[in-house]
């Protein structure tokens, strides 16, 4: 396999609900096992050649992808005049707009809707990029975790660049190696490259198109005269439901009549095609039945990107790129909502733990009112997927009137959390469409290990060796939670037996604190149960009251410090008739003798064992909510970013 590019991974059970049909075809019974849930970020990409007008198709094809969240968009035509780029930052009408000025009319063109990663959502950051001479466009989907060092080196050879993006290098990369051979060209520019990327180029000379993937998604679409290029299904089903998914370590050339892959080291590779039988619908969820479940199912992809690049474990380290000195804050406040304040306290035992940092947590509604305690030397850490929420946004004002330093750990490019604050620690979730947090929270927890990680190391509390551990740990998370997440079937079974119960109480202490607040608020907002968590140690204070047979407790026992506490807990719940859902370490027998039902999680750092933890719980709301017939994407009262007051 060559250098940067991951091996291709088996695609994860298919979700029970989209199960291929057996004896029709549909999408993905050609490949391994069913539908490969795809990874990647959500930006939307559109590749046409053929005889329609390509700039039709490409907006077309574009809006079909909208709902995966962007924050600009463009567009490369072939056109009697040349090799054309139209682009421009904000939504799809923002184009459109500009192409009845600048009219594009060609049979063969690529298209972009861009979620940002690299570089503010610009008209110059927008995809396609072109090299100097435009005549070579390129668009790109994923992250090159090495394009400041590929860039720096193009510069040093004469080239000169127009946007801020990663992606851009990519254009410069092709330029150098093409020898009149695009598809050889691409192929040789990918060899330098490390990180995950779905590109596609097209070149003035040529009447093909070109394109790779390694994690972020690509799909071909076969027409008679025409073919097609896709990051999504949606995209294609006005054309043909003839497709084939490319896989990881693809590299592919389109022309009208046919289809070419090979893999990196130009080897021919033959990829089955398959009959797509889906609705519109199943399509935008990539088969799954909810955004909720595919964003469940992302989550070890969404932590090979929060983590991917920034772990430096000869050192042991990470890099987060922050402008923030450690060594000038002696306290932290946390300010969040909802999810995000429960990452949040989960950062609090980290930092207290591996900085020695004094850590406040409160709620973001609660801080803004309580007249904090802060000095130039306090550190306002703001969390939030969407970095709108108001009470957030308030809360880190008043941080910041008050002298605090500030840092934003947060999912959206270009939020106006990330234009308040001094410093961004981005979580690279990709959007998150369903309203109940998932993956952000797993990438939430996996930035709040990074920087404590970070700033023991700066504080001089963390020692190198310990801090390898530390990383080697991190780095197996994303195999873990695929480990867990194959444990859904014993989930949904768990989910059926107590899906009727009026209220659950979920347990838990020390970092599964927080896991435990994430549980319950994921089986609420979801299910409509009633649900509540406390720390374990609480329960004699008054939650044992309201132990009875009817009331199912989940208890978050993985193995650590506190487990011997944790199993005296779960006691003082079975002696009162209570019925006891535990999350364990496997190869714990111990807890098979107290809990009704056990779901285990594999063996990882006690630290690290929220990110393993909150899956099964995650999942066993999903499962109640769908047996109750719950709106799962979209559940009642709520938003998936509260912007007002
Ligand atoms: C979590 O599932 C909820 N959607 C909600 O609690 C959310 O976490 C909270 O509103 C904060 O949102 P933010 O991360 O976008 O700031």
């Amino acid at each position: 396999m060559p250098p940067g590019v991951r091996p291709p991974r088996p695609p994860l059970e298919p979700p029970r609900e989209s199960q291929p049909r057996k004896g029709g075809t549909t999408a993905g019974e050609g490949q391994e096992g069913g539908f490969p849930p795809e990874r990647g970020f959500m930006c939307g990409i559109v590749g046409y050649i053929g005889f329609r007008n390509a700039t039709d198709v490409l907006i077309d094809g574009l809006r079909r992808l909208e709902y995966r969240g962007y924050d600009s968009a463009g567009v490369a035509v072939k056109t009697p005049q040349g090799l054309r780029v139209v682009k421009r930052s904000g939504k799809l009408s923002a184009l459109e707009a500009a192409l009845k000025e600048e009219k594009l009319e060609g049979p063969l063109g690529i298209g972009h809707t861009r979620w940002a990663t690299h570089g503010a959502p610009t008209d110059p950051n927008a995809h396609p990029h072109t090299t100097e001479d435009g005549r070579i466009a390129v668009i790109h989907n994923g992250i090159i975790e090495n394009y400041l060092e590929l860039k720096e080196a193009l510069k040093a050879r004469g080239h000169r660049f127009s946007s801020d993006t990663d992606s851009e290098v990519l254009a410069h990369l092709i330029e150098e190696k093409y020898r009149g051979d695009l598809f050889e060209a691409l192929r040789e520019a990918l060899k330098e490259v490390r990180g995950a990327y779905a590109v596609v180029a097209v070149h003035q000379d040529h009447e093909e198109i070109v394109a790779a993937r390694t994690v972020s998604p690509l799909v071909v679409g076969l027409g008679e005269g025409e073919h097609f290029l896709a990051s999504d299904v949606p995209a294609l089903l006005p054309y043909t439901r003839k497709v084939i998914f490319l896989h990881d370590g693809d590299v592919a050339r389109i022309t009208r009549e046919g289809v070419e892959i090979k893999d990196l080291s130009g080897n021919p590779l033959f990829r089955e095609a398959v009959e797509v039988d889906w609705s519109l619908e199943a399509a935008e969820k990539g088969g799954f039945p909810h955004y909720m479940l595919k964003e469940i199912y992302e989550q070890p992809w969404v932590l090979e990107n929060t983590l991917g690049g920034r772990l430096v474990e000869e050192e042991g380290d990470v890099d987060l790129g922050l402008e923030l000195d450690p060594l000038e804050v002696d306290r932290v406040h946390v300010v969040a909502c909802g999810t995000a304040a429960y990452a949040g306290l989960y950062g609090k035992y980290l930092l207290e733990a591996l900085a020695r940092v004094p850590v406040e947590w409160d709620v973001a509604s609660e801080y803004r009112y309580r007249d904090p305690v802060v000095d130039e030397r306090t550190l306002a850490i703001a969390i939030s997927q969407s970095g709108e929420t108001i009470d957030t946004l308030e809360g880190l004002r008043e941080a910041r009137r008050r002298g605090a330093r500030t840092l934003g750990v947060v999912n959206a490019k270009g939020s106006s959390l990330t234009r308040e604050v001094e410093a961004v620690l981005y979580i690279h979730a990709g959007p998150e469409i369903g309203v109940a947090s998932t993956k952000a929270y797993m990438a939430m927890l996996a930035a709040m290990a990074m920087l404590a990680l970070r700033f023991g190391r700066a504080r001089g509390t963390l020692g190198k060796e310990e801090a390898q551990a530390l990383i080697r740990e991190l780095k197996k998370l994303p195999r873990l939670v695929e480990e867990v997440l194959e444990k859904r079937p014993l989930i949904a079974h768990i989910a059926e037996k107590y899906h009727q119960a009026q209220d659950f109480l979920f347990l838990g202490r020390h970092v599964q604190v927080p896991t435990a607040y994430e549980g319950a608020l994921k089986l609420k907002e979801i299910s409509y149960i009633h649900a509540e968590a406390y720390p374990a140690g609480e329960m004699k204070h008054g939650p044992i009251a309201l132990i009875d047979e009817h009331l199912p407790v989940v208890v978050l026992a993985t193995q650590g410090p506190l487990y011997e506490k944790t199993l005296a807990n779960i006691q003082e719940v079975r002696a009162r008739g209570g019925k006891v859902i535990a999350i364990a370490t496997e190869g714990d027998e111990e807890i098979r003798k107290l809990a009704q039902d056990v779901l285990y999680v594999p063996q990882v750092h006690p630290l690290l064992a929220p990110m393993v933890s909150v899956v099964p719980l995650q999942l066993l709301a999903y499962e109640v909510a769908v047996l109750l017939g719950r709106d799962v994407d979209q559940p009642r009262n709520l938003a998936k970013s509260v912007t007002v007051e």
